[in-house]
C-alpha cells in the first residue's frame, strides 16, 4: 500500500518530482491508476467521449459525474480523487455550484473539483475553497468549449500568452490546489510554472509543467484515434479483439464438434 495523497501533499511535491496523474471512470481503473503509481486520479468528464460513445464533453451531466466518481471512489484507493464539475456549471448561480460541488463529494465520493476556466472563474473558485472544497484549476485549450472556440492549440499569440498567464495566476490566487494546463505551447508551459506556486500539470503542452495528466484510455490503446501527444503504452484494444476472438473460435468449435 502507498502513502495516501491529498491536495497538501501534492502541493508539496512542486519542484520535488514530477507529478503523475490520470483519468479513471471506474473502480476497476482507479485501481489500475494506483498500482501503476498515480499521484491522483481524475474522474475526467472525458467519460463521455471515453466510455459513453459521445462525440464530447458537452453532454455529460452532474449525474454522469457522479456515478462515475462513485464507481471510482469504490475502489478505495488511497489517491486523492478529482471530479470535474461538468459543462458551463461553474457559470451558474453560486448557488448551484456549491450544490453540485457538494453532490461530487457526498455521493460521488471525489475530494475535490476540477473547474476549466480562467480568471472571470477565480471568485467562484475562491468560494469554494473557503467552503472547504478542494479545486483544480483547468486553463489553456478548454474541451467543454469545444462548440466556441474548437479544439486548438493555446498560446501562439502574445495576446493569448498573455491572457493564459493572467488565468493560470488569478487561478492560483484564488486558492485552486493545482493547475491542468491543456495543449498550451511548450514555449509558455515553464512560464506558467514558474509563475504560480502550485503544481502545473500538463497534457499536450510539453514537459515544463510540474507533473503530467493523460486519459487512461489513450495511454493504454483502448481508444480508436488517441490524441498524438498521448503514446500509448499498450494496445488493449488490439489486444482484447484479439482475445475475444480466441474464445469465439473456441465456441465455435465445441459446438460444431457436437
Ligand atoms: O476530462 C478529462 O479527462 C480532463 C483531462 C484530460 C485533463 O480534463
Amino acid at each position: 500500500m502507498g502513502v495516501k495523497t491529498t491536495t497538501r501533499t501534492l502541493r508539496s511535491l512542486k519542484g520535488v518530482r514530477p507529478i503523475v496523474c490520470l483519468t479513471a471512470y471506474d473502480a476497476i481503473t482507479a485501481r489500475i491508476a494506483e498500482a501503476g503509481g498515480a499521484d491522483l486520479i481524475l474522474v475526467g468528464d472525458s467519460v463521455g467521449n471515453t466510455v459513453l460513445g459521445m462525440s464530447d464533453t458537452v453532454g455529460v451531466t452532474l449525474e454522469i459525474m457522479v456515478h462515475h466518481s462513485a464507481a471510482v471512489t469504490r475502489a478505495k484507493t488511497e489517491r486523492l480523487v478529482i471530479a470535474d464539475l461538468p459543462f458551463a456549471l461553474a457559470h451558474d448561480s453560486f448557488s448551484k455550484v456549491l450544490k453540485a460541488c457538494r453532490e461530487l463529494l457526498q455521493r460521488g465520493g471525489a475530494h475535490g473539483v476540477k473547474i476549466e476556466g480562467g480568471a472571470s472563474l477565480a471568485p467562484t473558485i475562491a468560494k469554494l475553497v473557503d467552503a472547504g472544497i478542494p479545486v483544480m484549476g483547468h486553463i489553456g485549450m478548454l474541451p467543454q468549449r469545444v462548440h466556441s472556440a474548437g479544439y486548438r492549440r493555446r498560446g501562439l499569440t502574445t495576446d493569448d500568452q498573455t491572457k493564459i498567464l493572467i488565468d493560470a495566476q488569478a487561478v492560483a490566487a484564488a486558492g485552486a490546489f493545482a493547475l491542468v494546463v491543456e495543449c498550451v505551447d511548450e514555449a509558455l508551459t515553464p512560464k506558467i510554472t514558474e509563475a504560480v506556486t502550485i503544481p502545473t500539470i500538463g497534457i499536450g503542452s510539453g514537459q515544463g509543467c510540474d507533473g503530467q495528466i493523460l486519459v487512461i484510455h489513450d495511454l493504454l490503446g483502448f481508444t480508436s484515434n488517441p490524441p498524438p501527444f498521448a503514446n500509448p503504452e499498450a494496445n488493449l484494444q488490439r489486444d482484447a479483439i484479439a482475445a475475444v476472438q480466441r474464445w469465439a473460435k473456441k465456441v465455435r468449435q465445441q459446438k460444431s464438434s457436437k
